[in-house]
């Protein structure tokens, strides 16, 4: 059975627990809402570990204002069954209250040029503040062995895993392919922002994305090109608002003039009111 863990000092006893059996802990932390991308993680994290901890917490400080923390789904009995299905053993849901108590006042950040102000972080200012700062909070409070996070959101990745490095966090830090629906389109809590007509139009990040692995893979070296092609992919959609397309180094998120070696080719597009991200590595 999964048991709901509400308080850090409650979370904190499991996982010395844990230690002192000396089992390996695997951490999935998210903010709800759960999809196939989610069961994942964790049915990943339960092949590799001994307990398995998924945390739910909607974190106020990665929204900037005009941005959806309120509209962001709650469902924490779904989410409960789900967790269950894939034999979670806690799901740690803090308060907002507990977590940034009254005087909170010390932030995570990188340097001014440095990950987070790349591709997502030109668009949310302070959003990747939010996430380094949360996910170091409950890197010390759950202390785990492995922590889990999905392909979609590699930049967040890339950045925990610096952040992870830079600070001595005794955490393994791992990236999982992102979980697709049948039509391409990445599994995402925001999808449900999306009615059936833009549901089926978010299907262009997808198509834009596989039409530029087409042209890698026919020896298209060129980024302008392969930005360019995704521009028009994209541009056919009426409604779709391109916040970036991006060719960069998969480490560094530098900008590249020509593919080779290890490649992201990343995408933000706004469609209706949500805000769709995708990515392949080339
Ligand atoms: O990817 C997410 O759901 C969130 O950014 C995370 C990592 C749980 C931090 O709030």
């Amino acid at each position: 059975m999964t048991q709901i863990v509400r308080t850090i000092h409650e979370v904190r006893g499991f996982v010395s627990d844990c230690r002192r059996k000396g089992w390996k802990t695997g951490f999935v932390p998210t903010m709800g809402a759960f999809h196939a991308g989610h069961l994942s993680l964790i049915r990943q994290a339960r092949r590799e570990c001994d307990s398995v901890i998924v945390s739910i917490f909607v974190n106020p400080l990665q929204f900037s204002a005009g941005e959806d923390y309120d509209q962001y789904p709650r469902q924490l009995d779904r989410d409960l069954r789900m967790a269950e299905s894939e034999k979670a053993d806690i799901l740690f849901c803090p308060e907002v209250a507990e977590m940034y108590p009254k005087g909170f006042d010390t932030y995570i950040d990188q340097s001014d040029g440095g990950l987070p102000s790349k591709l997502c972080g030109r668009f949310r200012p302070g959003h990747f503040r939010g996430v380094m700062t949360v996910v170091c909070k409950l890197f010390n409070m759950v202390r785990p062995d492995v922590a889990y996070f999905g392909q979609k959101d590699y930049q967040q990745y890339l950045i925990i895993r610096r952040m992870t490095i830079d600070l001595n966090l005794d955490v393994d830090v791992r990236v999982h392919p992102t979980v697709r629906e049948e039509d391409g389109v990445a599994m995402s809590s925001r999808n449900i922002y999306l009615g059936p007509k833009q549901r089926k139009d978010a299907g262009c990040l997808h198509q834009a994305l596989r039409r530029a692995e087409e042209m890698v893979s026919n020896g298209e070296s060129s980024a302008a090109r392969v930005t360019s092609e995704m521009k028009r992919v994209i541009n056919r959609v009426k409604g779709a608002r391109i916040d970036y397309i991006a060719v960069v180094n998969s480490e560094t998120l530098e900008p590249l003039k020509e593919i080779k070696g290890k490649t992201l080719i990343a995408l933000a597009v706004r469609i209706g009111k949500a805000r769709l991200i995708d990515n392949a590595l080339v």
